[in-house]
């Protein structure tokens, strides 16, 4: 099938590489010139795992090219995906000026019919606004069906050739057919492609990572319980997550969820539930409870260090929101760092992929470093902001001894209390007792 792609980001580039990769013809367009040229010349404009592969092997057997021109992806395409940014406004609501462009766009490119399909995560209502916003733009029958995306960052090539569902929402029942036959070979281990109505399929992209976001809200709070009333947390999460009823996904406590969209979805969903008069209060406290979780961790280190950090230097390993990407979009890292600055401490960090989005926000204000312990001298403190793989196994040895003092604050939880000990570090984390520095 030959294919559109609007939007060449995570979502679209990923989309259009798969889909590709399956047989079709694919062009994938971008309003970033740099973007273009950069895929044009081979490179992935970001890092995740097998794409830029996936990319160039698919551009070298013709079936996957990009362009600055939408007229180009547009035309003879059976299928047109938007799939371009849909940031939080202010308010928190969805800003949706970039989809309707695009769908503008798509629209006076058109040369015959089409099939729209919304990849971005958009309120409930917009892929009818959508519809007739097209309708005004061409002649042609163009109609929008909702195909929301769950690929994860990180992991985002696996989940979408083995997606645990796809779903369709159309009001059209021949464009949802079109979709389903594009997604087929992505499900022949018998994962269901699901259909509902349009506005169905918009809502449940939300209400999907609302969900897996309270749990994370839901656990931090029970661990934030668990400090002051000197219990850990893990005993509790594992004698929770046991009971078939509950599991252990996504209730792991931490520094909060960050990245591109479950701060900005949580918002969205709570500022169109609140247009709808429905009561939101849940999804705000999720909200509010993820923001507590970085305050806390300044406040801890401050409570520990001083106040006035002027003349402290911390370490930092980790900066993207989460392992397996660059990506620091409302990366917790990148808060808890900017509080630190404010209150004059000198910071170096380290991330294995993360370096250069977070020197492209912080410029000079930082150290960076590309061997995790080249961070560590002097410093007062080691302090963990996400959990890579590399990060789990340290040469404790070596941290202790690089260090102005043992001391770690972990907002990752990734050691045990037992092996902190043993290395003698005073150590700080989250949801359980802080141990004690011991030996010299
Ligand atoms: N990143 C994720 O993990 C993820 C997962 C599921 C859903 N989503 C949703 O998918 C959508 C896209 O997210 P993303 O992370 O891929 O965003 P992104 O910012 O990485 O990519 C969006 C791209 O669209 C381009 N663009 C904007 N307007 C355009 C236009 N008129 N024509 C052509 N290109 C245009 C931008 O230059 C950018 O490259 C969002 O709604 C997001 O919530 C993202």
């Amino acid at each position: 099938m030959r294919v559109g792609i609007i939007g060449s980001g995570y979502v679209g580039l990923v989309t259009a590489a798969c889909l590709a990769d399956s047989g079709n013809h694919v062009t994938a367009v971008d309003s970033d010139p740099r973007k273009i040229e950069a895929l044009r010349s081979g490179h992935c404009p970001f890092f995740e795992p097998g794409l830029a592969e996936l990319v160039s092997s698919n551009v070298a057997a013709h079936r996957l090219r990009f362009t600055i021109d939408i007229a180009e992806a547009v035309q003879g395409a059976r299928v047109a995906f938007l799939a371009v940014g849909t940031p939080p406004k202010p308010d928190g609501a969805a800003d949706l000026s970039f989809i309707e462009s695009a769908a503008v766009g798509v629209a006076r490119a058109l040369t015959g019919p089409c099939v729209v399909v919304d990849k971005s995560t958009v309120p409930v209502g917009t892929g009818a606004r959508l519809e007739k916003l097209i309708a005004a733009n061409t002649e042609h029958p163009c109609p929008v069906v909702s195909n929301p995306e769950f690929l994860k960052e990180g992991t985002a090539l696996n989940d979408f050739f083995r997606p645990d569902r796809v779903v369709i929402g159309a009001e059209d029942q021949e464009a949802g057919d079109v979709v389903a036959e594009l997604h087929e070979p992505f499900v022949r281990n018998n994962k269901p492609i699901l259909r509902m109505s349009r506005a169905a399929a918009e809502l449940t992209k939300y209400a999907a990572n609302a969900y897996l976001a309270t749990r994370i809200s839901f656990i931090n709070e029970i661990a934030e319980i668990c400090e002051r009333l000197d219990v850990n947390i893990n005993e509790v999460r594992r004698g929770m997550g046991s009971d078939a009823r509950i599991g252990h996904h996504f209730m792991y406590p931490g520094l909060g969820y960050g990245g591109s969209c479950f701060p900005k979805d949580v918002q969205a969903l709570a500022s169109f539930g609140r247009a709808a008069e429905a009561d939101c209060n849940l999804l705000e406290a999720v909200h509010r409870r993820n923001l507590a979780q970085r305050e806390n961790m300044v406040r801890c280190i401050r409570g520990r260090l001083g106040e006035n950090l002027s003349g402290k230097r911390l370490a930092v390993w980790g900066l993207a929101f989460k392992p397996e990407t660059d990506d620091v979009r409302e990366a917790p890292a990148l808060t808890i760092i900017e509080a630190l600055l404010e209150a004059g401490a000198e910071v170096a960090v380290h991330d294995p992929r993360a370096m250069e989005s977070a020197r492209a926000i912080f410029g000079r204000r930082l150290e960076y470093h590309i061997d995790p312990y080249d961070a560590l001298p002097n410093a007062d403190a080691l302090l963990i902001m996400t959990e890579w793989m590399e990060f789990r196994s340290p040469d404790f040895d070596r941290i202790r001894a690089a260090l102005k003092q043992p001391l770690i604050f972990d907002g990752r939880n990734l050691y045990s209390i037992k092996t902190i000990a043993r290395y003698g570090f005073e150590y700080h984390s989250m949801g359980r007792p802080p141990v004690e520095r011991v030996g010299t």
